[in-house]
């Protein structure tokens, strides 16, 4: 049973085949052209933490695909009133097509995962954000960040480069994982204390020996920003630490994403940022909201890059 909880259980060539899914199904959305390619399959969604974007991505992907999504939110399933992980997973999935779950540790989602019949998708853990990157990925390639051609034929020509700006969680993980896998480099910069984990951090490196991609963490954000073609940054407190908040506000201070900050960048170079965005924090309103921004088309193309997901782990987990 094939599940996509980290982007590391994938070759490069699968994550390609989703991504080319995605193209064709946003190509057909956009035409309006029905697609059935989920016809009757249900989703469960089960959400342990908030979502704006990824709870209506997929609710309305799938719905788009010719199923239905059941929301399940944490506060209402028995999971959180002490059902085991292991006897929800068991029983949900004798009911459902395909599973999404939000949640803390990714523990969770890998005992749930280990339980399960069906897929399994994460829609975010404490760990990793692997839907979100999808979706980043396809925003770098309508943007010409790769050539097209390139990429679908393997002949990596251009190496761009990525500079991910704040704090070592979830999304720098995800990222880490992404640019190992696709060959492209990235820069990480955060402050000490505070950069990303050291296992993932030596996982992605060995996995970037086969692409070529290069991994530098960096604790200024102008040296890592140099001539970047895509800047990135997340919020500087996570769902889960809210007790740190003020704290967290005071370290990261340097490190907000900034139009001084941005010139040090490629001059042609895209903003991303996975939202929910802090502006004044982590970003400037003039760069989110700025020219070089891109970040409301990464968030519409949650549902197109899901879409392809999903199709493709339904397709694979029937072979
Ligand atoms: N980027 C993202 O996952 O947004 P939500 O938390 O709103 O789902
Ligand atoms: N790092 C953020 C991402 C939100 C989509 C969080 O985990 O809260």
């Amino acid at each position: 049973m094939k599940h996509f909880l980290t982007l590391k259980d994938f070759k490069k060539e699968e994550i390609l085949e989703m991504l080319a899914l995605a193209i064709q199904i946003k190509r057909d959305f956009l035409d309006s052209k029905e697609c059935n390619l989920m016809h009757k399959k249900t989703l469960g969604m089960i959400f342990e933490k908030n979502s704006t974007r990824t709870r209506v991505s997929f609710e309305a992907g799938i719905y788009q695909l010719g199923g239905m999504g059941i929301f399940l939110s944490n506060k209402e399933i028995q999971l959180s009133r002490g059902e085991s992980i292991e006897d929800t997973a068991r029983v949900i999935s004798s009911m459902l097509d395909m599973i999404m779950i939000r949640t803390f540790e990714h523990s969770r989602l890998e005992d749930f995962a280990r339980y399960s019949s069906v897929p399994v998708i994460n829609g975010l853990s404490d760990l990793y954000h692997p839907v979100q990157v999808m979706a980043d990925y396809l925003t770098m390639i309508e943007n010409g960040i790769f050539v097209k051609e390139d990429i679908f034929d393997s002949k990596h020509h251009m190496t761009p480069k990525v500079a991910y700006i704040g704090d070592g969680n979830n999304m720098t993980h995800s990222w880490l994982m992404l640019s190992a896998k696709m060959g492209f480099d990235i820069n990480v910069a955060t402050p000490k204390g505070y950069e990303p984990n050291a296992h993932i951090l030596q996982e992605a490196r060995e996995m970037a020996r086969d692409t070529g991609a290069k991994i530098n963490l960096y604790e200024d954000p102008l040296v890592a920003i140099k001539n970047c073609n895509v800047v990135v940054t997340d919020t500087w407190v996570s769902m889960g630490q809210e007790e740190e908040k003020m704290q967290r506000q005071k370290i990261f201070a340097d490190y907000k994403v900034d139009e001084v900050l941005m010139q040090n960048a490629h001059p042609d170079a895209i903003f991303l940022h996975c939202l929910p965005a802090y502006r004044g924090q982590e970003v400037a309103s003039s760069v989110i909201d700025g020219k070089q921004s891109r970040v409301f088309q990464e968030a519409e193309n949650r549902l197109h890059a899901q879409k392809g997901i999903m199709v493709w782990l339904y397709q694979n987990s029937k072979k």
